[in-house]
């Protein structure tokens, strides 16, 4: 492509775009119903006003040891629950970040451009290594460099994450600042974008702590656990030794319930308070249970009808890493002229 032509694509494009989103989840199997709330669900509703791009993050997967097999299977697996989950191909770019070569190459130019201080602050990086004492690698170290580059690719304007990802959003920005700082206005500097609930479900076994993948059994509900497993899990959340059903300090797990309760009915929390004055709390788990194995239902039946069609999934990864690919290879040529790279 010639020096003029790219030119006229910005200018052609700048006046008309719409706001650039981008998001990622790992593929790391055993999605949470906080990984579907605080991630998938919202993205849906963005992709109408958006230019949407959706990644399968399976680099990042990597910075703990994956059984190869695994990695594959859980990276068509999550594909088809974006999909599943009502997020449009037609409207948004659903890739594999390992499709996409600029990934890789930007977050080595990016790396140049952050600090050791910097990154060793980070409390991700703090609490994996203690949980992977065994296998502290350097791209634990390195991974917020590389989703700075995901984002930064993509001239991003927002990028929707959970609360514990504010850390990695704050220093791609400073990433983006600092490389602009010396070479002029090169990358968009990204807003983290924080959905007021949903951002945080708790587990169900200890209310203190997030819901995570690899909670115990009970702790955490599964996007695709069965509705049994799913009514069984709530009816065991810890709770207190209150009786009421409302939202106040000291009620973690009441919270927790009322907040999953909240993001899946659309009630608010007055509202679910008011619906269930009077009742214990046997009641209020029950219809917790029941109603997000109610709203999963469909997600999940659509989930297994995708998951079977390989060629499908294929296709999408294809066509999405053809259109990634291109706006990555943009801005990584725009990059490397600056830092003085021959291109
Ligand atoms: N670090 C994110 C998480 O674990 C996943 C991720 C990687 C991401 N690259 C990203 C999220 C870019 C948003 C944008 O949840």
């Amino acid at each position: 492509m010639t020096e003029n032509n790219e030119n006229t694509n910005v200018q052609k494009s700048a006046p008309d775009r719409k706001p650039v989103i981008f998001s990622g989840v790992q593929p790391s199997g055993n999605l949470t119903i906080g990984n579907y709330l605080g991630a998938i669900k919202g993205w849906t509703d963005l992709q109408h006003e958006n230019d949407c791009i959706f990644c399968v993050v399976d680099m990042h997967a990597i910075t703990v040891r994956q059984d190869p097999s695994e990695l594959r299977r859980h990276t068509y697996e999550l594909l088809a629950l974006y999909l599943a989950a009502g997020i449009d191909p037609e409207k948004c770019i659903l890739f594999v970040q390992s499709h996409v070569p600029g990934h890789a190459q930007l977050s080595w130019v990016l790396g140049c451009y952050t600090m050791f201080g910097e990154l060793s602050r980070m409390t991700q990086f703090k609490d994996k290594s203690k949980k992977n004492a065994d296998n502290i690698n350097a791209g634990l170290f390195t991974y917020p460099v590389l989703m700075a580059a995901d984002i930064l690719l993509y001239m991003t304007d927002l990028v929707p994450v959970g609360q514990d990802q504010k850390q990695h959003i704050e220093i791609a920005r400073t990433i983006a600042g600092r490389f602009n700082g010396v070479y002029g206005d090169v990358f968009k500097i990204p807003e983290g974008f924080i959905p007021k609930t949903g951002a945080k479900i708790m587990s169900l076994s200890d209310p203190e702590k997030k819901m995570s993948k690899s909670d115990s059994d009970f702790g955490s509900v599964r996007i695709l656990d069965s509705r049994d497993d799913i009514i069984r899990k709530f009816k065991k959340a810890v709770t207190d030794s209150d009786t009421v059903v409302r939202y106040a300090q000291g009620k973690s797990g009441i919270n927790n319930l009322m907040n999953i309760y909240s993001c899946f009915t659309g009630k608010s929390l007055e509202q679910i308070e008011h619906e269930f004055s009077g009742q214990g709390y046997g009641a209020f788990k029950l219809a917790v249970g029941e109603t997000v194995a109610d709203a999963l239902a469909p997600l999940q039946s659509e989930y297994h009808r995708i998951v079977s069609d390989k060629q499908y999934l294929e296709g999408i990864m294809k066509s999405g890493a053809d259109s990634a690919g291109r706006i990555a290879a943009r801005t990584l040529r725009k990059v490397y002229k600056k830092i003085g790279f021959v291109v």
